[in-house]
């Protein structure tokens, strides 16, 4: 079995994020100026030449967004995902995020929307963000998220997004093919609610980004950092297997590696109404917010951390624009250890976050919205519509060794009822009403469901399997019990 891990404090969902506990972001730690330095020592004028392309691309690129709004998000029906066209596969590649359509009937979610009501209304003590008015639930073992991730449906759906996914090294221990569930919560949120306000951020820690002991494990962002920023790759699994994502034990923080974050709709939800922003430059905007620490403004201005006005244009012009290492400047914007990375149009002028976090189209339920791990997304600050806005969070995660060990301690949590290791102690749902079982996994998917839960053996004979996906099954295994 694998390792226990020092268990975190308790926590809301309101722990996870800097602005939401009401922080203000600062210049950190001046051994973060002196990390800058040494990532991109040698390398000083390639990555301001790369810098400087990049704002260009950017300045390209945004007038498309501007245009297209959520019609830049690509879709496609669950039916046709055997036969998925050549258009819906590059812009999926380029933006990051989808929207996979009838996932599950809309009857059957539905249905689950209803069996996850009665749960909440027969466990009253459920804690909930924010207390007095829940709109995002400490569940992570309710009837309806057990129903939603073991079905085949959603296992096919997430399979067929990880495999956008590759290898660089054909013998890496990591499968696409075979999705792990990763126990998230889920949101209720209702009209009229400004309190589940989560402003533009990226999941997968902060810091960690740019810290040799972070992702620098994997050497996930070299390109970057050695001022090649087209080079970079966000879909090449490889690198990312050695990375720590969360060096500050951060509550909420995820130590699966996620190659999507995910929900399934359980309402009618279209723009305003309290879902999601995603912002679809993908790896132009993850080079930008990793290099925006590097360089200064010659002539600053002054706003408030919030301001979403327009700059005049002098201000974000790149002649405006000068590498900064010096020693005072420790900043990492919206970074601050052991919270998620914040991203704001005050810090991040280029990006042009006012127009280019786009709405996800209108959802009904059953459809199923994936957004790449690095993606910047952003919830609705309002919730201007007139019913429920209800999704599942269900991420979609791959087998690797690092995974498949922290399924063996999430089976535990789920055997017990308590939250999986990420998500704080205390004691969860293990005195819950109602609370599912193995048996309820079984119930809905006897071979794929329980082996993503780490319930049943993996078939490391199956046929057409890669070296390396035949190790990662074997080694799975024996970390889940199974020898
Ligand atoms: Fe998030």
């Amino acid at each position: 079995m694998a390792t226990a891990q020092a268990e975190k404090r308790e926590g809301d969902i309101s722990d996870a994020f800097a602005s939401l506990s009401g922080m203000q972001f600062k210049p950190l730690d001046p051994r973060f100026a002196e990390m800058k330095q040494k990532l991109v020592s040698g390398n000083e004028e390639a990555l301001h030449a790369s810098w400087n392309r990049l704002l260009a691309s950017l300045r390209e690129e945004i007038p498309l967004i501007r245009e297209q709004k959520s019609k830049i998000i690509p879709e496609i029906d669950f039916k046709d995902l055997d036969a998925a066209s050549p258009e819906f596969r590059n812009e999926h590649k380029k933006r990051g995020v989808a929207v996979i359509r009838n996932v599950l009937p809309e009857q059957e979610v539905l249905d689950l929307k209803r069996e996850l009501r009665e749960y909440i209304a027969a466990n009253p003590h459920t804690k909930a963000f924010p207390p007095e008015n829940p709109q995002v639930y400490e569940l992570y073992w309710s009837p309806a998220q057990i129903k939603a991730r073991s079905h085949p449906n959603l296992i096919k759906a997430q399979r067929f997004l990880m495999e956008f996914w590759h290898s660089k090294d054909p013998n890496a221990l990591v499968s696409g093919s075979h999705p792990t569930i990763y126990a998230d919560r889920l949101r209720m949120r209702l009209p009229g609610d400004a309190r589940f306000a989560l402003g533009p951020h990226v999941d997968g820690g902060s810091c960690e980004r740019w810290e040799p002991n972070g992702y620098g494990k994997g050497n996930v962002y070299d390109a970057i950092w050695s001022g090649n920023w087209e080079a970079y790759d966000p879909w090449e699994s490889s690198s990312r297997l050695p990375v720590t994502s969360d060096l500050y034990q951060g509550v909420g923080a995820c130590s699966m590696f996620r190659m999507f974050q995910g929900w399934l709709a359980m309402s009618n939800t279209g723009p305003f109404e309290g879902t999601l922003l995603v912002n679809p430059l993908l790896s132009r905007a993850t080079a930008y917010f990793l290099l925006r620490p590097f360089f200064s403004p010659k002539n600053p201005i002054e706003v408030p951390q919030d301001s979403t006005a327009p700059f005049p244009d002098s201000y974000p012009d790149p002649s405006n624009w000068h590498l900064d290492l010096s020693a005072s400047n420790s900043w990492l914007q919206g970074a601050t250890p052991g919270h998620g990375q914040e991203l704001r149009h005050a810090l991040h002028p280029h990006l042009n976050l006012p127009e280019t976090m786009v709405h996800m189209p209108r959802v009904r339920p059953g459809d199923f919205v994936s957004w790449h791990c690095d993606t910047i997304h952003a919830v609705d600050s309002v919730h201007a519509g007139k019913t429920d806005s209800s999704v599942l969070y269900i991420p979609s995660c791959p087998l690797s060794v690092g995974n498949a060990e922290y399924l063996a301690r999430q089976r535990a949590a789920f055997l017990a009822g308590t939250p999986s290791t990420d998500f704080g102690g205390g004691k969860g749902e293990s005195e819950h009403v109602g609370r599912p079982g193995v048996e309820d996994v079984e119930n809905v998917d006897k071979e794929e469901g329980l082996r993503a839960f780490g319930l049943k053996r993996w078939d490391e004979g199956a046929e057409g399997l890669s070296a390396g996906q035949r190790e990662v099954l074997k080694r799975a295994n024996g970390i889940l019990g199974f020898d």
